[in-house]
């Protein structure tokens, strides 16, 4: 059907300004239609108990779940991703039904975590578990009279939910298993426009419900599904949804009179379906035997038409004057069947035109696949305030690879010789793109509140973060222009991955004893072969966490280097020297024995220690609070430098804070307190400035001499 009035009335006067800046093929969604049709269905139950929950397939954007759970609806999840969505945007408890097929026992597990009202599709539930939803609802067949669609398929062979003459039967199961909280569903129509049908197929459902309540069981709920229609051609006529409510309240009060259960649907095309439109320019206008114009979207922007013949009504709104031409109007993809339609009479279409495919608001870009690298498009909103804002962008080239692994992960010998799942984030591609970090910051600043599910499933997130700094290629701090960028982000990574990772237990080995960590060692996996491609020397004692980078050419004496660090080439870590966390040490430093380069994850605030190329730390000295020691710069033994430590040179006086210059020799002194003559207090000092000639002839002994 045309798109609505009030939508095109907004979106069209707009239109060619966002095409010719934005580009096409888009989606646009309209936020007010959305909410005006959720709140219209809401009106119709009245004061009845009801609550209808967006079926997120239908749409599974973020942006739009959160406008619909904002003005109260539910949302209606089938699988483990669309639970953490409807988490993600703030969907509690019983503000989410799980209704699935063909379900395994962790997406359950994860449905009654998020306390969701849970849908049985099957008895083979009970094989799986002993631990029952809250309240046990099943999913009847579609049967008789009120099933069957092209959507749904043959009732004689649908695979969802109990033959109806089972239902009894499973519930007494049910029960005998501990169940005393019950409700029922049943979706038995789809894409249903005739009122009386939709009627039929609810009303089925009520009158099942009321079996399965005259056998004993009380009924919280019966969830009647989604699957009512939208008028996709011009002749359709809309569903009366004031009249298809009147009926369900109607039959609810007849077979349950006192006070029966709730009702709950699941509606998903209803409620967006007619609030969305594809845009995309016609790029081809040809003749082949038949006339077709060919647009720059595929199937992959929307596959209704090509999958199973469904209409979708197609205007040129900038061309409607010309005269009509019967076209077929195809996409790109080397599969005949992309057509978003055949022997359509349209305005004469002409390359450059604008074409608007209508009523994509539903099961339209969520159902779009890749297939000849023909990528999904973005998706755009209209607001209530009439902006237009992007919610979902196009897809791109590191879309499309982002599963792929370039280091191909050794699965069987990995199995094998045990290292697998460990180096299951061998390639970590992405860590550096916006929607890691957003991720990760998004999930850092929910800490408190993140639940055991969503812990799990982002420890892979974090795994591959840490994979890229156990690599060298994210840093917590890197040079640019003589400066130094702090990325604060590695720290969150790092604070993050203890809460993704538990403790476990390394048993002791050759060299090492039994421990109980969160973080593995670095080189617990590596082989001869390792070592010799990272050029790095680890004695014996040299406990360098995961996460740490070592850089080619590192000595590693017995020491310790904590998450996060980095250690650059030619550098020669000391026996009883610590690296702490994100600490960063350049190329051809000497960190002496028992010298401390302190780490930042605790206190959160402080920036990571900064060590130039060619510096020497003296043995014992401890340099931490990040501060940064420039290139060249010689410390002394025993030298204790941390933020607010005055750092005095003799010979001008000055005195600074945190940063130590370029080839300052420094050594551990005093000075005296201004207000107590009779008292010194530690200073470091610098004595003189070596450049890298003199201190290639001169001792480091005799540098550090007064
Ligand atoms: C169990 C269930 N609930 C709800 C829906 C939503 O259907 P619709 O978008 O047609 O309302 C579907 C669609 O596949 C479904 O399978």
């Amino acid at each position: 059907m045309p798109i609505n009035e009030a939508f095109a009335q907004r979106l069209y006067p707009a239109l060619p300004d966002i095409v010719a800046t934005y580009g096409t093929p888009f989606h646009i969604y309209d936020a007010r239609g959305i909410t005006a049709t959720y709140r219209e269905m809401t009106r119709a139950f009245g004061a009845e108990p009801f609550r209808q929950y967006f079926a997120v397939k239908a749409l599974p954007n973020p942006n739009i779940l959160s406008l619909l759970v904002a003005v109260g609806s539910g949302l209606d999840c089938a699988s483990a991703v669309e639970l953490e969505l409807a988490d993600r945007v703030g969907a509690k408890g019983d503000g989410i039904v799980f209704t699935s097929n063909n379900t395994a026992e962790p997406e359950y597990d994860l449905a009654r975590k998020y306390g969701a009202l849970v849908t049985l599709d099957d008895r083979a539930f009970f094989r799986k578990t002993t631990v029952l939803p809250d309240v046990v609802a099943f999913r009847m067949m579609a049967h008789g009279a009120a099933a069957g669609s092209v959507l749904m398929g043959d009732a004689t062979q649908t695979k969802f939910g109990v033959p109806v003459d089972e239902l009894v039967d499973v519930y007494r199961e049910a029960r005998r298993r501990g169940a005393t909280r019950f409700g029922i569903h049943g979706m038995t129509c789809a894409n249903e426009l005739d009122l009386k049908r939709a009627v039929r197929a609810a009303v089925d459902v009520i009158e099942t419900a009321a079996r399965v309540a005259a056998a004993g069981f009380r009924l919280e709920y019966i969830n009647v599904g989604g699957g009512l229609g939208i008028p996709y051609r011009p002749e359709d006529r809309p569903l009366d949804f004031a009249a298809y409510a009147e009926a369900i309240i109607a039959a609810r009060r007849r077979l349950f009179p006192d006070d029966g259960p709730r009702i709950l649907m699941e509606c998903g095309r209803y409620v967006t379906g007619p609030h969305g439109v594809l845009v995309t320019t016609v790029i081809n206008r040809g003749r082949k035997g038949r006339e077709f114009a060919g647009l720059d979207a595929s199937m992959s922007a929307l596959m209704r038409p090509g999958f199973y013949g469904a209409y979708h009504h197609l205007t040129l709104p900038f061309a409607a004057d010309r005269p009509l031409t019967t076209v077929d109007v195809v996409g790109s993809l080397c599969e005949n069947m992309d057509k978003f339609a055949i022997d359509r009479p349209l305005p004469d279409p002409r390359e450059g035109d604008i074409a608007v495919i209508h009523d994509t608001g539903a099961h339209s870009h969520a159902m779009g696949f890749t297939y000849n690298g023909r990528l999904r498009p973005a998706e755009l909103m209209l607001t209530s305030d009439d902006d237009v804002v992007e919610i979902r962008r196009a897809e791109r080239i590191d879309d499309y690879l982002a599963t792929v692994r370039w280091q191909p992960r050794r699965v069987l010998s990995g199995v094998r010789d045990g290292s697998f799942p460990r180096n299951t984030d061998a390639a970590s591609e992405g860590v550096r793109s916006m929607e890691f970090r957003n991720a990760i910051e998004a999930a850092f600043d929910r800490r408190a509140e993140l639940a055991d599910p969503e812990l799990s499933a982002l420890a892979p997130l974090v795994r591959s973060g840490l994979a890229a700094l156990d690599r060298g290629e994210l840093r917590a701090a890197s040079p640019a222009g003589g400066s130094w960028v702090v990325d604060t982000f590695v720290k969150k990574l790092i604070l993050l991955s203890f809460l993704t990772h538990r403790n476990v237990v390394a048993e002791a080995g050759p060299g090492r004893p039994k421990s109980y960590d969160k973080v593995p060692l670095k080189f617990e996996d590596w082989d001869q072969q390792d070592f010799l491609s990272a050029r790095v020397r680890a004695v014996p004692g040299a406990v360098v966490r995961y996460g740490a980078y070592i850089a080619p050419g590192a000595v590693l004496m017995p020491s310790f280097v904590n998450v996060g660090a980095y250690v650059g080439p030619g550098t020669m870590i000391d026996t009883w020297a610590t690296v702490g966390s994100c600490a960063q040490v350049g190329s051809h430093c000497h960190i002496s024995g028992g010298a401390g380069l302190g780490g930042v994850l605790e206190p959160i605030g402080d920036d990571p220690v900064i060590i130039e190329d060619n510096v020497f730390v003296g043995a014992r000295s401890e340099i931490a609070e990040g501060v940064r020691v420039r290139r060249g710069a010689v410390i002394g033994m025993g030298v204790y430098l941390g933020g607010s430590t005055p750092i005095v040179d003799r010979a001008t006086g000055e005195v600074r804070y945190g940063d130590v210059p370029e080839d300052a020799v420094v050594i551990a002194g005093a000075r005296g307190d201004a207000r107590r003559p009779e008292l010194s207090t530690y200073a470091a000092v610098i004595v003189k400035y070596a450049d890298e000639r003199t201190r290639a002839k001169t001792s480091l002994t005799d540098l550090v001499r007064d």
